[in-house]
């Protein structure tokens, strides 16, 4: 009766034949599936590899591969010379499980439920979003001029030979030649004092932000942070519990007597000095000092989130902060997502001496170090020369861009879009009237393909000034010009529809006026 009843369940089963998917696997897959959901019960027979490969109208082979997985998985026995069974060790009570199944949308809040509290918290941050890579988000540099040829010599030669290190895994610091390599190239271009052991290896600034935060900061610890700022900052810093002080700018940079004024005993600063984002100012060396100052009075830590300092177009760069702090209070943090690309996922710290033992003991916690050969490569792409030429090219070909984008914003939305040149970084941020709904408008553009970020989104108790984030670095002059008059068509349709919504209640008015 079992054999009969395996018989016609497996023998009508549908194979889909058009699927790149093997038909050993298929059948697999739906064995084992009637198996886990209890519709084959532990002990049945199932039909010989023959007959079942007649009914399904496949090979024998097929099926005698199939067979013989399950077998490797103990899904089925074969007792010698009397077939194959569903294994009788297996605990019928366990086996409604749906392994692979997807939870399905509508089973979302059920797993919310599930969760811890913190859980809960985390994934209800939702700071970040991620847009796909179209003209002009901001955080995209141009990829296809990235010496790619190079890039894979240098990972193919330490994949072929590879150190022992490399397999087992290294230090949670990261590969020392490339911190040397790192420390090396901040100390000469951006006066950072360090050595290598101060340098960690990170997945990028995102990470650095997390591992500070975990190391510095309590929750309900005050951190300083720049008002309008950068989104993954404010996320990294409310998942660890802190509570945000948002600090207004100025021409000058972050307003060191406000942010004294609104929290003078907090524990932390987090700043981009060198091009604020997303204003683009430069903190000038006076509030520098002040912040720095403020630091050591109330004996709280600075973090300089100094993303995107190699591409400076006019003037000369200013010094980076942790080259003035003569305290050990500031940790710097820098990325290769913009100098090379963000799917690299390398980045790094540089953190005062005293505190090299913590951070790498709260980095083995999270998951030590990221990938060693890649790690190793940038270290011979730093030191080769290969890393400062690209830089060179993309810092010629990022003015060059950024002065197109100027020119075709001033041609096709000069009326209502405000933009001036920037000395430095890979955006432009274009003002708006503050009447004006920049989230609606960058909605709109979205939805044609153009993203461009509302900057009254950034910030959080500042009155927010109306804009958009225009990213160039990554967007070649064709794109630019095509994706600009999209953008003038987006404008064109939002004030049209905003003339008309005004209008409306006038005319209403207008009519009742009439009929009275
Ligand atoms: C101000 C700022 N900090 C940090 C980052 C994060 O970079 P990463 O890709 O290294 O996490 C970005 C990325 O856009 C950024 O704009």
């Amino acid at each position: 009766m079992k054999k009969r009843y395996a018989a016609a369940l497996l023998g009508t089963l549908a194979l889909d034949r058009t699927s790149g998917e093997p038909l050993y696997r298929q059948l697999y897959f739906a064995i084992r599936e009637a198996i886990l959901e209890g519709r084959l019960r532990p002990g049945t027979r199932l039909p010989s590899t023959r007959s079942l490969a007649a009914d399904l109208d496949v090979s024998r082979n097929t099926v005698v591969i199939a067979f013989d997985q399950l077998l490797a998985e103990g899904y089925v026995e074969g007792r010698t010379g009397a077939g194959t069974y569903v294994s009788a060790t297996l605990p019928e009570e366990l086996l409604t499980a749906r392994p692979g199944r997807v939870v399905p949308r509508d089973g979302a809040r059920h797993a919310h439920n599930r969760l811890s509290e913190r859980g809960r918290f985390l994934a209800g941050i939702r700071t970040m979003s991620f847009s796909e890579p179209a003209p002009f988000s901001p955080a995209l540099p141009e990829l296809a001029r990235f010496p790619f040829d190079d890039w894979a010599r240098l990972l193919a030669k330490h994949w072929r030979y590879p150190k022992h290190e490399f397999l087992v895994g290294g230090d949670a610091a990261g590969y020392a030649p490339l911190r040397a390599a790192i420390a090396a190239y901040l100390g000469a271009a951006r006066a950072v004092t360090c050595d290598a052991d101060q340098v960690m290896i990170v997945s990028g600034a995102q990470q650095a932000l997390d591992l500070a935060t975990r190391v510095l900061i309590d929750p309900g610890d005050e951190v300083w942070i720049e008002d309008p700022g950068y989104a993954g900052i404010r996320g990294a810093l409310i998942a660890s519990g802190a509570a945000l002080a948002p600090v207004p700018l100025d021409g000058e940079g972050l307003d060191v007597t406000a942010g004294r004024r609104r929290a003078p005993a907090a524990r932390l600063a987090i700043v981009t000095p060198s091009h604020q984002y997303p204003l683009g100012v430069t903190m000038s060396l006076t509030r520098r000092l002040e912040l720095l100052d403020w630091a050591r009075g109330a004996d709280a830590f600075v973090i300089e989130d100094d993303y995107d300092s190699e591409y400076r177009y006019a003037g000369r760069p200013l010094a980076a902060l942790q080259g003035l702090d003569g305290d050990g209070r500031v940790i710097y943090i820098g990325t290769f997502s913009k100098v090379m690309f963000p799917g690299l996922r390398l980045g790094y710290l540089v953190v005062p001496a005293d505190l090299v033992d913590a951070f790498r003991g709260v980095r083995q916690i999270v998951d030590s170090h990221p990938s060693s050969v890649a790690q190793a490569a940038l270290a011979d792409f730093i030191a080769e020369g290969y890393l400062a030429a690209h830089v060179r090219r993309m810092r010629a070909l990022y003015a060059e861009r950024q002065a197109a984008l100027l020119t075709e914003l001033r041609k096709r939305l000069g009326g209502r879009l405000t933009v001036a040149p920037d000395e430095s970084g890979m955006h432009l941020i274009g003002y708006l009237d503050d009447a004006v709904d920049d989230a609606a408008l960058s909605q709109a553009a979205a939805a044609r393909g153009v993203v461009v970020s509302a900057l009254s989104r950034l910030y959080v108790d500042a009155p927010p000034r109306k804009g958009l984030m225009l990213g160039y670095a990554g967007v070649a002059e064709p794109a630019m010009r095509r994706a600009v008059a999209t953008l003038a068509g987006v404008f064109d349709e939002f004030f049209a529809a905003r003339v008309d919504s005004h209008s409306a209640p006038r005319m209403a008015l207008e009519g009742s006026h009439f009929s009275a």
